[in-house]
């Protein structure tokens, strides 16, 4: 393979930390049983293996093993968490509250139950991407079963005040959940104090491997039969997602987990401080740059800035043989066009056109961050020499903003 680019997209997906590697190889082959095989030293070895992967995603999260349902990430766990609530809860109303700039493994799921006849309400967001509680609590009603909200956007990073909406949620007896597959770790986040009653976990997000993730579901849901299952089969996980465990995949998720716990609040600090260095060198050597998303909080790996007077194609790829990284959401790159969540803050469209999403993290370094920002610099500037745009700026005439 010739050299790789730097990479920048840790929002995306981030590399399987070596030490989880290690842990998750002899589960392909020694050990390789079912965990639902009973009868067995194979099935036990894997069943015993799953639990402790189950205990390392508790403890990270606060939570009791037990509300720990493993899924094959958290695209599955938004999907069983929105549609598995409005299933169980469909005799207390049929009304569900969300944001704009969700992911669209939840947006999607909203807009499925809406032409079933559910009621979807979808939050906006200000410049920022930040939700007003007071449109939350006044978007509320008799009929809300489900608000679902955030820990950091995929796209810009932000966070928004779960604090404040898990006590409005729990005082109305309405059921809060939480993809909370970025940021982790990262981030100020608490089961309890936030109220949050369901979680969606992924942990090709915190360096573990793909197709593995969790919905955390609180004890007091579980007792009411919330949320239904969605995938019906052997009865696994408390009946709650049938289907063979993947072993290997857990064993990594559980390492993963207890690593995040041990080493994210020192990482955050790290990477953070990169983020700042790269933001603040874009900032002092380029002119017509916007920062969309408020700085705090924020995701300490996520940078996304709007170039303004550059086509946002042709700059990446003159970045792709130096750093890899993403305009809008990889996670919906399925669908190519304009990013929702950018649209949703009303970023106008000549500016989120050329947006591009640096996403740093574990790999990242002081001396690659240096040589992405040099390039950035060299790169916009060549562009825009040539760039039409920008020759119209020079006769004065600004882009909207
Ligand atoms: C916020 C958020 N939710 C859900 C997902 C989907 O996760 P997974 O890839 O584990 O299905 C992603 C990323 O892809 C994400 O960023």
């Amino acid at each position: 393979m010739s050299k790789m680019p730097i990479y920048m997209d840790h929002q995306a997906t981030t590399p399987v930390d070596e030490r989880v590697v290690e842990a998750m190889l002899p589960y392909f082959s020694g050990r390789f049983g079912n965990a639902a095989s009973r009868t067995h030293a194979h099935g036990r070895v894997a069943r015993d293996a799953v639990e402790r992967g189950r205990s390392q995603v508790a403890d990270l999260i606060g939570a009791k093993p037990e509300e720990v349902i493993f899924t094959s990430g958290a695209t599955e766990s938004d999907n069983l968490a929105v549609r598995g609530v409005a299933e169980a809860r469909i005799g207390d109303g049929k009304h569900i509250v969300t944001v704009r700039t969700e992911h669209k493994a939840v947006l999607d799921t909203c807009a499925a139950l809406e032409r079933e006849g559910w009621r979807i309400s979808r939050l906006d967001v200000d410049s920022n991407g930040l939700l007003s509680v007071d449109a939350l609590a006044d978007t509320l009603t008799e009929e809300t079963v489900l608000v679902s909200v955030m820990l950091a956007n995929n796209e810009v990073g932000v966070a928004q005040d779960l604090r404040a909406i898990g006590a409005l949620t729990r005082k109305r007896g309405i059921t809060f959940h939480c993809d909370a597959a970025q940021g982790l770790g990262y981030l100020p986040w608490s089961l309890d104090e936030m109220h949050i009653d369901l979680a969606s976990l992924s942990a090709h997000k915190m360096y573990g491997p793909k197709g593995v993730g969790a919905l955390y579901v609180r004890e007091s849901l579980q007792t009411r039969g919330i949320p239904a299952p969605q995938i019906h089969g052997g009865g696994h996980e408390r009946g709650l997602r049938s289907g063979t465990l993947n072993v290997p995949g857990i064993v990594g998720f559980g390492l993963a987990a207890e690593i995040m716990k041990n080493e994210g609040a020192t990482e955050a600090e790290r990477i953070g401080s990169l983020r700042d260095a790269l933001k603040n060198q874009l900032f002092a050597e380029i002119e017509e740059l916007r920062l969309n998303g408020a700085a705090d909080p924020r995701h300490p790996g996520n940078l996304n800035l709007s170039f303004g007077y550059l086509d946002g194609a042709r700059l990446l790829l003159e970045l792709a043989e130096v750093v890899s990284v993403s305009s809008g959401s990889a996670c919906s790159s399925a669908q190519p066009g304009p990013s929702y969540v950018l649209e949703a803050m009303g970023v106008p469209k000549d500016w989120s056109g050329a947006s591009i999403r640096f996403g740093l993290g574990r790999m990242s370094t002081a001396p690659d961050v240096q040589t992405v920002g040099d390039s950035v610099v060299a790169t916009v500037g060549r562009l825009r020499e040539r760039s039409p745009h920008w020759a119209r700026r020079a006769n004065g005439k600004p882009l909207d903003w």
